[in-house]
């Protein structure tokens, strides 16, 4: 098995986690699936997986990562890009048909006058002959139901799509979003041979979290929702066993177990980046026992230059872009305060946190937001609520690696 810190991992080196691809095959029977999770969690490997057992099983799988289209158009450009490559890839009749078809509708996609037209300015302008990419978006998807195939369409980052359109169309960015996400709801479930595409939507920032804040929650109310938990215990430790078998590099039980904890949100990701430093501070010092090394290891994650130190960045940008800003500001300092101790701050300090930074706010006003803060804090994944230490509810970071990087960023 190999050490990979940074790309999605395939084969061999897809650890611990068939089961759960296994299960989104089976869900791809009947539903559609949304995968959400912050960076670096597992999800393209996942999703490749589940491409994987979907092509074993005869049908077409392709993969768009549609985190740079800014509107609707380049949506549908891409998707049009692999689906015409996988056609081009066939020979057949039948294909040559479709092929053609495909040709005219990437013309089509391309001279699409804009890209998203969800303002009524824009319609106006527009008149009543130019299309629309709804239109032709339904014409793509249709003529997948001319082919007998069943297809699987693994979007990556639709989510980071959607937040470019509210970000560059202030007045009607919010509009179109929701047009979109009902276009997929809605037309794209009901276009004939709909059965035979399903979709696996993906995205490291918080889709659902978009979708509550503009009050549309409906509009993905139809994918099932999945998310990726950590490894259990027994299977962090049996991902690091592993891993030091291949490297050849003696580590006890007591080692592992240190490791693991360590990182102490045992996602692979931050197990596999672990022992990354540990292989090398044993390469450099070949004398001193691995346990000794493993605090200077977790402690070299957080430095700025190793490859995680962007990761840690990329959990600090969600929330900017997830958030309104004053929201944003609030959620930070609530997480910079609850840094300082891995066992994090006590739920009634943090309160008075709220309530120091919104003095207008009423009791109850101040304790809603804490809420809707702490809720969001919770499900993404930088918090664990905490029980054990007597002193009333704690909440804590739950990647250890991460907390220490918050609070080193809050330090001078
Ligand atoms: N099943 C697995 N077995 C072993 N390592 C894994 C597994 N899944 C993920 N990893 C580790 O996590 C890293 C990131 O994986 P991947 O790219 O699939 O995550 P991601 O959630 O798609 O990340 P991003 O949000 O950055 O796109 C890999 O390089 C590897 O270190
Ligand atoms: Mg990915």
């Amino acid at each position: 098995m190999d050490n990979i810190a940074g790309s999605p991992v395939e084969g061999e080196n897809f650890f611990g986690r068939n089961d759960i691809a296994q299960h989104l095959r089976q869900i791809l029977d009947h539903d559609d699936i949304l995968l959400l999770g912050p960076r670096r969690i597992g999800k393209t490997s996942l999703a490749r997986a589940v491409m994987a057992i979907t092509r074993k099983d005869g049908w077409k799988a392709i993969e768009i990562v549609v985190a740079s289209c800014i509107d609707e158009k380049g949506f549908l450009d891409k998707l049009e890009g692999e689906l015409k490559k996988a056609i081009d890839s066939r020979a057949g009749k039948l294909w040559d048909g479709v092929r053609e078809k495909f040709g005219a509708l990437g013309k089509r996609i391309k001279s699409l006058k804009f890209g998203g037209f969800g303002a009524t300015a824009e319609v106006g302008l527009a008149g009543s002959d130019a299309d629309d990419w709804i239109t032709v978006g339904n014409e793509l998807l249709a003529l997948l139901g001319e082919l007998d195939d069943r297809w699987l369409i693994y979007v990556d980052e639709l989510p980071i799509m959607l937040f470019n359109i509210i970000r560059q169309d202030q007045t009607g960015g919010v509009l179109r979003v929701r047009r979109f996400l009902d276009w997929f709801r809605n037309d794209v479930r009901a276009l004939a041979g709909a059965g035979k595409v399903r979709w696996l939507i993906s995205g490291s920032v918080g889709l659902d979290t978009l979708v509550q804040e503009h009050g549309m929650a409906d509009t993905i109310n139809s994918l099932n929702h999945q998310n990726l938990p950590p490894f259990t215990d027994p299977l962090a430790c049996q991902l690091i066993r592993e891993l030091a078998t291949s490297y050849k590099i003696t580590l006890d039980d007591n080692a592992v177990r240190q490791l693991v904890d360590a990182v102490s949100w045992p996602q692979p990701y931050y197990l596999q980046i672990a022992f990354q430093q540990l292989r090398s501070l044993i390469a450099a010092s070949p004398a001193t026992t691995p346990q000794d090394l493993i605090e200077t290891a977790i402690d070299q994650i957080i430095q700025p230059g190793v490859g995680a130190d962007n990761d840690f960045h990329h959990w600090e940008k969600r929330l900017d872009m997830q958030l309104a800003p004053p929201l944003a500001a609030l959620a930070k300092a609530l997480l910079a305060q609850s840094a300082a101790r891995p066992g994090g701050t006590r739920a009634e300090n943090l309160l008075d946190t709220v309530q120091q930074r919104h003095p207008g706010a009423s009791d109850d006003e101040a304790r809603a937001l804490f809420v809707r803060l702490r809720d969001i804090l919770l499900r993404d994944a930088y918090w664990l609520a905490d029980d054990s230490s007597g002193g009333g509810r704690h909440y804590r970071f739950a990647l250890e690696p991460l907390r220490r990087w918050w609070n080193r960023r809050n330090s001078l």
